[in-house]
């Protein structure tokens, strides 16, 4: 068994070793057959107070931090932006100091500003857990997708997985980058130049992909991504059709690759990054991965903050 986990928030991907990750994906593992069913609630966190704080919008996240908090047997408080004193003034430290005078253990955050949960730790005593920071980081989305992909094909090391589509905003991207590397995975990025950050070859180690076909031949495994259209100041491709004429995955274009399998972390936008046929074809890993969502936050949980000495 490896060492213990020291850490009492986890921010982002950088932060851990491949040690953290192993240990997170080895804890994964063991929770998988309590994970799909209300009938088991194991005893981590009884006790435990988690809030969910998401101040932009989110599905498959939200609830999957709910789900495992609550097999674990937390106490899990949804707090809603919308109705609360934000309206009226409040600062967003103001209202998560507030929640952790009430008694709280941890913040699941999710905010637009990216490095607000670096902020944030430098005044909360609770533990913080990063559900996704701007165009930042999403760590709980990279191990999910780490662990979709080692339970696939039995190690990352020297896996060839290709990142498609609209890198530049993109959290998930960062953060898989970031984790993908630690493992010795070679990474490539594919799709247009306005979408992908300058510098990003250098700077990421990463293989550069102009064309899909090509990226596609390549890698044994692509992250399909959605345009981040909330997060963009002005046009930075002309019409989606256009889009997806040139990065879309198609059945045809699948067909052609019949040994690629293909995660995407959702919300899909159907005739744009993907077709609805492909993300339901067999090489498709998405809904594994939302499986896969709720063991890994319940690792992360119990980790980070049901294996913690109280402050
Ligand atoms: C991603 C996110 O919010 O960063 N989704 C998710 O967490 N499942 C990606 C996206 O919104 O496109």
């Amino acid at each position: 068994m490896p060492l213990g986990f020291a850490h009492h928030h986890l921010l982002g991907i950088r932060q851990l070793s491949r040690q953290d990750i192993e240990r997170i994906f080895e804890q994964a593992e063991h929770f998988l057959p309590y994970c799909r069913s209300a009938m088991y609630r194991l005893p981590d966190l009884r006790g435990r107070t988690v809030v969910l704080a998401f101040f932009e919008p989110s599905t498959r996240t939200r609830v999957s931090f709910e789900l495992a908090a609550r097999r674990l047997s937390a106490d899990v408080v949804s707090f809603q932006a919308a109705g609360s004193s934000l309206a009226k003034g409040e600062s967003l430290l103001d209202t998560l100091e507030t929640l952790e005078s009430m008694g709280v253990d941890a913040v699941v955050v999710r905010h637009r500003d990216s490095g607000v949960v670096w902020f944030l730790q430098r005044f909360l005593r609770c533990s913080i857990i990063n559900a996704g920071d701007g165009q930042h980081e999403h760590p709980t989305q990279a191990l999910l997708d780490g662990f979709t992909l080692w339970k696939r094909f039995g190690s990352l090391e020297g896996l060839r997985v290709c990142i498609i589509g609209d890198i530049l905003h993109s959290r998930v991207a960062r953060s898989n980058i970031e984790l993908l590397s630690r493992f010795g995975a070679e990474v490539g990025i594919c799709g247009p130049g306005t979408l992908i950050p300058q510098q990003a070859e250098q700077s990421w180690k990463v293989r550069r992909f102009f064309v899909l076909e090509d990226a596609l031949q390549w890698a044994q495994a692509v992250i399909v991504l959605r345009l981040q259209r909330e997060r963009m100041e002005s046009g930075l491709i002309p019409s989606l059709q256009e889009y997806h004429r040139f990065y879309g995955l198609t059945r045809e274009r699948l067909a052609r690759a019949p040994h690629l399998c293909l995660l995407h972390p959702g919300p899909t936008n159907y005739g744009v990054e993907l077709t609805r046929e492909v993300a339901a074809s067999p090489q498709s890993l998405i809904r594994q991965q939302v499986h896969y969502g709720v063991a890994i936050r319940m690792a992360v949980l119990k980790l980070v903050v049901g294996d913690r000495i109280a402050r």
